[in-house]
């Protein structure tokens, strides 16, 4: 399985006491396992990937309240020592002898940014992403969403077809790649290219990110000379206007960045709020009796099975407190999203699944989607994809249910994320 071949794996149990996110406990019932962290205390010493030592934040408040303080920096350098080396992230590169001219895209990509560069690129990026925009993308979703709902049967086999397969990946990846301005029959290496990405494996990561770039440089000369309106040519003509705004490796990894995260996880979003559907019958009867419950219950599947259950390290750049525990200038910390999801302190019966637990037409009530000045920058778009997707797939086939007992769905092993391998269903 990718877990046993993880060289990630090898760490776990060198420091007793001091819980490792690779651990099967936390690994495979993230839910449980952190939320007994949690219960302990808001900060925990704990050991991330290859071993790195952090503080892992458990709560609902104190994820909050690091998330909006700018004394926690996403910018690796301020790692102990002040050195790149410092992280798991340059220590996995190491390992894949990444070459120099590449990492600089991953420094300067969007998330391990602070101010103010930060604040420049996301400024010039979420002009792409206004919520009007968004809006204006819905019908254009929809239509997508019922191309492939209509094509499902055709992938059945004795009577089952798997949705994250041909439905949960293509839809969100049709949306991105429209938005952005990637070609169609470059789609399918794409999503290839993300799926080795998200494996973490060490091989499969040093052959796909070197092609992306590339990729994206060939794409970038070719749209030069027929910019359209599409995301990519305003991304191009804000650079061509003025390098100072937007930088030639900046433009690439926020192309890079957007495609990335503008597939998996809305698709795994889809996945996982399905299977929550299906096996909770009164919710989804609920549901079906009112569509306009959508928005609202889109919320709730995202705090209760939302894809990203923790954020990228931060690094403190001082000496803070934080809930009574001293965390020192350098230190690696981690906002762990899924136990402050489930927290009771802020939440009652936190494992209830219902629906209607966000009241209509108030702010998301979860840190599913981050907080802050990193907060999603897609949010509007993965909760209108979220919503497009289980409105249209319960209005094409109202009979639709799991094809294997709950148990039985399986899940990859991957930390920070909640994603099925697959999810078999009849669809009535
Ligand atoms: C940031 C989750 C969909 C683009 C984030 C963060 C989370 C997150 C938790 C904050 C990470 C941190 O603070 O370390 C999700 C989930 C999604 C989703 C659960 C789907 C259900 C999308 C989509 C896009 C996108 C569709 C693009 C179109 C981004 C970008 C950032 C981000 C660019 C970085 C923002 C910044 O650093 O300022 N996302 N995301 N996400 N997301 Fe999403």
């Amino acid at each position: 399985s990718q877990l046993s071949t993880s060289p990630f794996a090898e760490h776990v149990g060198k420091h007793p006491g001091e819980p490792n996110s690779m651990e099967p406990a936390l690994l495979h019932d993230p839910f449980t396992g952190y939320g007994e962290l949690r219960e302990k205390g808001p900060v925990i010493r704990g050991r991330f990937l290859d071993d790195t030592p952090v503080w892992f934040v458990t709560r609902f408040a104190e994820v909050r309240q690091v998330l909006r303080d700018q004394r926690f920096a996403n910018d690796p350098a301020f790692a102990r020592g002040s050195s790149r080396e410092g992280t798991p992230t340059t220590r996995l590169l190491d390992m894949l002898g990444m070459p120099e001219d590449l990492r600089v895209y991953l420094a300067r990509s969007i998330l391990n940014m602070d101010a103010p560069d930060h604040t420049r690129l996301r400024r010039l990026v979420s002009r792409a992403f206004t919520a009007r925009k968004i809006t204006d993308l819905r019908p254009r979703v929809e239509e997508i969403a019922d191309e492939l709902l209509t094509r499902l049967p055709e992938h059945a086999e004795d009577g089952v077809v798997d949705l994250i397969q041909h439905f949960a990946y293509p839809l969100p990846i049709t949306v991105i790649c429209e938005l952005v301005g990637i070609p169609e029959e470059y789609r399918p290496q794409w999503r290839k290219w993300a799926g080795e990405l998200v494996s973490r494996d060490p091989k499969q990561l040093a052959k796909a990110f070197p092609a992306m770039i590339d990729h994206i440089h060939d794409l970038v000369r070719a749209r030069r000379d027929a910019l359209t309106d599409d995301l990519l040519s305003e991304l191009i003509r804000t650079h061509d206007d003025d390098g100072s705004r937007l930088s030639d490796v900046e433009m690439v990894t926020l192309v890079l960045t957007l495609v990335l995260a503008g597939h998996e996880t809305t698709a795994h979003l889809i996945g996982n709020g399905t299977a929550a559907l299906l096996t909770h019958p009164d919710q989804l009867r609920l549901l079906t009796a009112d569509p306009a419950l959508l928005p609202r219950a889109v919320h709730e599947l995202m705090r209760w099975c939302g894809p990203v259950q923790m954020t990228q390290l931060r690094y403190a750049t001082e000496d803070i407190e934080l809930a009574g525990t001293q965390i020192r200038k350098g230190d690696a910390v981690q906002l762990i999203l899924v136990s402050a999801n489930y927290d009771p302190r802020h939440y009652t019966e936190p494992a209830r699944l219902d629906l209607t637990r966000h009241p209509a037409g108030q702010a998301e009530n979860h840190v599913g989607f981050g907080h802050g000045m990193h907060y999603c920058l897609g949010a509007t778009l993965a909760r209108q994809e979220g919503e497009v997707a289980f409105g249209k797939l319960l209005a094409h086939y109202p009979d639709v249910s799991l094809a294997v007992e709950p148990e039985e769905l399986e899940r990859v092993p991957s930390p920070g994320n909640w994603r099925l391998a697959s999810l078999p269903l009849r669809l009535g």
